[in-house]
């Protein structure tokens, strides 16, 4: 047999879920954050491959012994870095089934359950998001890519030549001082050139100064560039903030430019009623990128873009040679003309899943108390007056710091990342080094979040003598 034999498969497998069935349980039982120092991993490892195979058992050892001390713990209850993130167990339990069945739905006859779950389930999604029907979605790894996609969109519908003489010189690209670094790299990616990428402005909350768009926008046209797309943010990394999409959907509709709201993580404060509101307007947008695997319980990678007029981008990509025409071709939709990747995972299992075992009222629930969770944190943070809250808290991050020097902060976010029990990730907001706070692990309680506060009380205190 050239596989595992399936009784060995069954042993490990049992193996495996046990592993994972016992860390799920108990994921406090490990470290979040590791302590190993650069190239410690490496030097474990052998400098040159198998030529024997070796038995599995020894590979799990290793597995539960090399790589999990070495590994920063994303799913993680204490994990507060970048966006906090979940996988859950039936997107587990989907990956394998994903792996197990292996398709490649590039096109519907490569395998018509997979385009077409993705095409049920993306609805799904967009009806629980509130978008119109008039989306169109489709999956792809990271929002990054979402974004480089719908950057694309956006520039055929301006400049449809493109396609077959290149990308024209002085097509603008708008977005806000606090957009991720995505917007830029696709901008600089497809030609636009980061000298036509405007970084607009901020208010007092972080989000998009509409004042100084139209501005940007009046002056590029004065000097005869072309301003081609918008990108707004819903839930920006630094912050959270919200630009206000409603009135960008506005200047996009006066100015005739592309309006793509990038909801990667604040997407999802859509299932919570009384958060929908934080939202309104990118259903006015000609495309939206939203990540499951930021904050659906998903695991990664799952990022999803909807779009509106999604010819634009069939027109910037679609080439279909012999051997993937089919006789279906007119009644179905091949994703592969949408994107500039050709072969696509099975993502959709995954969502598909997760969507059916937490249900709606769950996910709204369980949003509802990660929200609640970060307005705790706000208040605890505010009545300590060492701290000081520095940013407004709309959704699930906290961004906080010591009322200290930024060394003093650098100090306290090290000490409390080596001791294994926490992790945060920092940021500069207007000159001041900040901790952020994200909350959005599935596994995340309260009673974490008292525990953590009490060590980052005392650690600072630690640093105050
Ligand atoms: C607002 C926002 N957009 C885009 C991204 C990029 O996400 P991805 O890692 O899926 O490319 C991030 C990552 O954190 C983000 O916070």
């Amino acid at each position: 047999m050239p596989d595992m034999p399936s009784q060995e498969f069954r042993r490990l497998g049992h193996e495996v879920i046990d592993w994972i069935a016992d860390y799920l349980r108990d994921p406090r039982a490990f470290p979040v954050t590791t302590q190993a120092l650069p190239g410690e991993l490496k030097a474990r490892l052998p400098a040159s491959p198998p030529i024997a195979g070796e038995p599995m058992d020894q590979i799990l050892a290793d597995f539960r012994d090399l790589i999990v001390p070495g590994a920063t713990l994303w799913n993680h209850p204490r994990f507060h870095g970048y966006f906090s993130v979940s996988s859950s167990g039936p997107g587990i339990l989907a990956e394998a089934l994903i792996a197990t069945l292996n398709l490649n739905g590039m096109v519907w006859k490569s395998s018509p359950a997979a385009t077409e779950l993705e095409q049920v389930v993306l609805d799904w999604l967009r009806q629980w998001l509130g978008l119109p029907e008039s989306f169109f979605g489709m999956m792809y790894d990271t929002a990054s890519l979402s974004t480089v996609h719908a950057l694309l969109a956006a520039r055929a519908k301006a400049d449809p030549a493109m396609r077959t003489l290149g990308a024209a010189p002085g097509f603008v690209v708008y977005t806000s001082e606090q957009a991720h670094s995505s917007v830029e790299k696709g901008a600089m990616a497809l030609g636009f050139g980061q000298q036509n990428v405007r970084k607009i402005g901020l208010d007092s909350q972080y989000r998009l100064r509409v004042d100084l768009l139209e501005q940007a926008i009046h002056a590029d046209r004065m000097a005869g560039l072309r301003p081609c797309c918008v990108v707004a943010t819903t839930g920006t990394t630094a912050t959270t903030s919200i630009d206000p999409v409603a009135a960008i959907a506005d200047v996009c509709r006066r100015e005739t430019l592309w309006l793509h709201v990038d909801a990667a993580y604040g997407g999802f404060a859509a299932m919570v009623p009384e958060h929908r509101h934080l939202l309104d307007g990118i259903e006015r947008a000609d495309s939206i990128v939203t990540n499951p695997h930021k904050w659906l319980f998903t695991p990664q990678d799952c990022s999803i873009l909807y779009l509106r007029h999604k010819d634009a981008l069939r027109g910037a990509l679609s080439l279909v040679p012999e051997y993937l025409r089919t006789a279906e071709d007119s009644q179905v939709v091949n994703y592969m003309d949408y994107t500039m990747a050709l072969g696509r995972r099975f993502r959709a299992l995954k969502l598909w899943f997760v969507m059916r075992y937490f249900g709606r009222e769950r996910v709204a629930a369980i949003h509802r108390e990660q929200l609640a969770l970060a307005q705790t944190l706000t208040r605890w943070i505010e009545a300590d007056p060492r701290f000081e809250v520095s940013a407004p808290v709309p959704l699930g991050l906290v961004c906080f710091r010591l009322r200290a020097s930024n060394e003093h902060n650098q100090q306290l976010i090290n000490r409390l990342n080596a001791t294994g029990q926490v992790f945060f990730t920092h940021n500069v907001l207007d000159g001041k080094f900040v901790l952020r706070w994200a909350i959005g692990n599935i596994h995340t309680t309260e009673a974490d979040l008292t525990t953590e506060w009490d060590l980052i009380r005392s650690t600072a205190a630690g640093l105050e003598q």
